[in-house]
């Protein structure tokens, strides 16, 4: 590692592939942040400007405690006698289903990657984290508030991470502030996705938002940034709204 490389600041941004992952490796590399990116795939999407990559299944990580610890090891070994100022819980998966389908697996699955994953995380960085006067960022969403058939293992898991990064905040304070984002609908893969058998929807649910738009990545990423900047002292167990006015939105039939 070069005398340079040390001086860094390392960030470790989960869920590094997808749509919003890609728009904060970007942003935290552009502001001078050594990014380890770590994603389910066994590498990381072309393109990507980031020097580093860990190869993880959060959902192993939560119920194998071994792969778990080696996996910790691993991003430890790379940020080696550097500073861990950032750790960012941004994936997740969105298993739709009712209370009335939803396997067990698929809710074990919903509540391992979504919360238990970035506790654990946390956890595991607890000493690096504090050595850096560090945060976590945990990328919730608007589901955590207000929700819609289908998204109950989603809704809830997003509702007890943005409970957890409260009651973290409280319990970790004042070694490591924690924070969360819920944005509404960001355009991502994710998003797409869940419109894939009514794409005209797309556009209507466009036109909902004040700003009469969607989220971009790389606006959550902005403010994921933010959050993460050391002189932010007095942002802790905040959760931050980025709806585009959708939240404030009145719906009823007249
Ligand atoms: N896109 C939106 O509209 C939106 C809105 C609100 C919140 N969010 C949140 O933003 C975050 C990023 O979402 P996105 O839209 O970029 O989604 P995405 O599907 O593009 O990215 C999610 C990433 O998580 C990874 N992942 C899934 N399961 C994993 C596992 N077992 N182990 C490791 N990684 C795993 C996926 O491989 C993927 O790269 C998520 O937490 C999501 O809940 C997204």
């Amino acid at each position: 590692m070069s005398s340079q490389e040390r001086q860094q600041k390392f960030v470790v941004i989960t869920g590094a592939n997808g749509g919003i992952g890609e728009a904060l490796c970007e942003t935290f590399a552009a502001k001078g942040y050594n990014v380890i990116a770590t994603d389910i795939q066994d590498a990381a999407k072309s393109g990507l400007q980031h020097r580093h990559y860990v190869s993880i299944d959060l959902n192993r990580f939560v119920a194998d405690e071994g792969y778990g610890n080696n996996k910790t090891a691993e991003i430890l070994t790379l940020v080696g006698e550097s500073k861990l100022h950032c750790l960012i819980n941004n994936a997740a998966v969105q298993i739709l289903g009712g209370v009335d389908s939803l396997s067990r697996s698929e809710w074990q699955t919903t509540l391992n990657v979504n919360l238990q994953a970035p506790f654990f995380l946390a956890q595991a960085f607890t000493n690096k984290l504090e050595a850096a006067k560090g945060s976590v960022v945990n990328i919730s969403s608007i589901h955590a508030k207000l929700t819609k058939k289908n998204f109950v293992a989603y809704a809830t898991s997003k509702a007890a991470l943005s409970g957890m990064t409260r009651a973290m905040a409280v319990d970790l304070g004042p070694r490591i502030r924690v924070n969360a984002i819920e944005p509404a609908a960001i355009k991502t893969a994710m998003l797409i996705d869940g419109f894939k058998d009514k794409p005209e929807k797309l556009e209507v649910l466009e036109s909902f938002h004040p700003v009469e738009q969607l989220g971009k990545p790389a606006e959550v990423a902005q403010l994921a940034h933010l959050l993460a900047e050391s002189s932010m002292r007095f942002m802790s167990g905040e959760v931050l709204s980025i709806t585009g006015g959708i939240r404030n939105v009145l719906h009823d039939p007249a």
